[in-house]
């Protein structure tokens, strides 16, 4: 790639003057610069501000160098070390965004609004504070904000010692406000001026309460091509706020400062950011931005994974990349061998012993062993099966219901613990500490019906769930749950199905414990089929999944086996979920563990 065009040429003459018009520049030996088992891209042919770049092969990293530039002197950047692809695994021990429950943090964004950025970075910046506060924000942390913009001056944009700046939805619109223009002076790029005010907004908190700063992680994430002009040698201010924050070698404190630089423009001056970002091998503190979307990647590098696989109710986001079962990390596939069939359906993991599911999957003889269950590539046993005990098929004979689902709720103890990863974790069940972590609002005087509110707030609101239709491929279905007078209809379509005639009161059949979904009105809702029962009905609140009933019945079968017909759905088809905000005592009975509030 030519990115050095003409237009280009006279600032790079400008700062590389002397030794561009006293003797010619000396190349850099592009034979030099191999990565073993790796691969590597070369800007501008060994000319002087050329960029190598390295990447290595799935499941390693290029180590103990990522890239290389062409300095003046003819010589690559660290040219005395030799490059190589590293095993992976252990990465991300050493650093990287530990997310802990409650855990103290201090999230400095550092923007270069200087004129070299332009606008159009200066734009993707902003973009890039965005996405990273919203990803922040769907974990189970608070974490304090200061955004920070400079060129030749420094501008605060939010100040850590602020009230907003624990608010990330405030602290993005106040970064979605500030504007290109508002540095009046963009020749110079002060970006030890820039980190000079980290370290006095950190000193501030420090003065505040030192015992509760020394706790405190800070990560500081600096956007910019490097190159500063002014203010003096970024590193020294480095060095203070290590000081600062009192890191030392060998005394394991490095987890508390992390700084990641995030390279901007098509002029990186690499050796800068290098030498700015944390070094923490084998974590990644440098990434060169393009676009937005090389968010994915980054995330992918510095969040650390353990911390985060209990959080309830993460996935991914749908895209090609991702396996599959990353997008539903808490679908359970359980099949029951009998003598002359076998029976599928589907059930959600709740914590590492339990998974939720419907109690009419099973036979109420049930042989236990005959009950397969399948997480990601894992298969449990069953230890115990937990029917809902008002669950009664046939407890309402005497009020001409043939069949009940009422209570239609089952958990099944496995007979291990699962192991959580990307693509095995729990959903957020309602009435949780899990949930309310996942709303955040008021976490600390969040209420049952408060979760209701926040989820069900309308007459029809939005959900999915999970359908499989063919054979281990499973994809969303969005549908609507009717509740209110909405959820009228509901009962009187049902009433008119032949077969549910005769109940005289057909609330009998449809008791409140029931949320309804399905039907065309007002718009077409894809019906559940056979294998889906026992899935979770889901709501997604902002990052977040809650699950807010299990797929139970529909009075109208509008599948053939597990594909939705090809007919058009019965305008008197519906579909009826166990309502797990009418089943908390129960849950909270079997599983403690999920912080079921008072
Ligand atoms: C500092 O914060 C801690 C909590 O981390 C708290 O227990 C302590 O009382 C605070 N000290 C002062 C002086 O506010």
């Amino acid at each position: 790639m030519n990115w050095r065009g003409t237009k280009m040429l006279p600032l790079i003459l400008l700062s590389h003057i002397a030794l561009s018009f006293a003797i010619p520049a000396p190349l850099c030996d592009v034979n030099k610069i191999g990565i073993t088992d790796g691969f590597y891209t070369v800007t501008d042919g060994g000319h002087v501000g050329s960029v190598v770049e390295y990447t290595c092969p799935e499941g390693t990293y290029p180590y103990p160098v990522h890239a290389r530039e062409c300095f003046p002197n003819g010589q690559w950047t660290e040219d005395n070390v030799e490059a190589k692809c590293k095993d992976n695994s252990g990465h991300k021990i050493g650093g990287g965004i530990r997310v802990e429950k409650d855990g103290l943090m201090n999230i400095f964004i550092v923007i270069d609004t200087s004129k070299r950025i332009g606008p159009r970075n200066f734009k993707t910046a902003k973009d890039i504070s965005e996405v990273f506060i919203e990803k922040m924000a769907s974990f189970d942390i608070v974490p304090r904000y200061a955004v920070i913009s400079y060129a030749s001056y420094v501008k605060p944009i939010v100040r850590l010692s602020e009230y907003e700046s624990t608010d990330a939805e405030k602290v993005i619109e106040r970064i979605k406000k500030f504007k290109y223009s508002e540095h009046d002076d963009k020749q110079g790029k002060n970006t030890r001026g820039a980190l000079m005010e980290v370290h006095r907004m950190m000193s501030l908190e420090y003065v505040r309460n030192d015992t509760e700063f020394m706790k405190t992680r800070n990560i500081i994430l600096l956007m910019t091509d490097g190159r500063h002009n002014m203010g003096g040698d970024p590193t020294v201010e480095i060095k203070r706020i290590r000081e600062l924050l009192d890191i030392r070698k060998n005394n394991n404190r490095e987890e508390f400062l992390d700084i990641y630089v995030f390279g901007l423009g098509d002029d990186i001056s690499h050796a800068e950011i290098f030498d700015i970002a944390s070094k923490k091998d084998p974590a990644r503190h440098v990434f060169k931005m393009r676009s937005i979307d090389d968010m994915k990647e980054v995330f992918d590098h510095i969040l650390v994974d353990s911390e985060i696989l209990q959080t309830c109710g993460l996935a991914r986001e749908p895209d090609e990349e991702h396996e599959l079962q990353e997008q539903f990390p808490w679908i359970a596939k359980i099949s029951i061998i009998r003598r002359s069939s076998e029976e599928k359906c589907k059930g959600s993991i709740v914590s590492r012993d339990f998974v939720l599911t419907a109690a009419h999957c099973f036979h109420l003889d049930e042989e236990l062993h005959s009950i397969d269950i399948r997480v990601g590539e894992n298969r449990f046993k069953v230890k115990t099966l937990y029917r809902h005990p008002k669950y009664k098929p046939l407890g309402k004979l005497d009020k001409k219901v043939d069949k009940s689902f009422d209570y239609d709720l089952a958990l099944i103890q496995l007979d291990r613990k699962i192991e959580f990863s990307r693509t095995i974790r729990p959903i957020c069940l309602p009435c949780t500490s899990g949930t309310s972590w996942a709303l955040k609002k008021n976490r600390d005087t969040m209420t049952c019906s408060d979760h209701e509110k926040t989820l069900l707030p309308s007459d029809e609101e939005k959900a999915m769930f999970v359908a499989e239709e063919r054979s281990r491929s499973l994809e969303w279905k969005d549908v609507l749950i009717k509740r209110g007078d909405k959820r009228r209809s509901c009962l009187e379509a049902t009433k008119k199905i032949d077969k549910f005639k005769d109940i005289p009161d057909i609330k009998d059949l449809i008791t409140d414990n029931f949320l309804c979904t399905g039907g065309t009105e007002p718009e077409v809702d894809p019906p559940t089929c056979k294998g889906d029962a026992g899935g979770p009905l889901i709501v997604k609140y902002k990052q977040r999944f809650i699950q807010v009933g299990v797929i139970s019945w529909g009075p109208i079968n509008s599948c053939v086996g597990p594909k939705r017909g090809r007919d058009p759905v019965s305008p008197l088809s519906r579909d009826f979920h166990t309502d797990l905000f009418h089943m908390v005592d129960w849950l909270k009975e079997k599983v403690p563990e999920l912080e079921f509030l008072a």
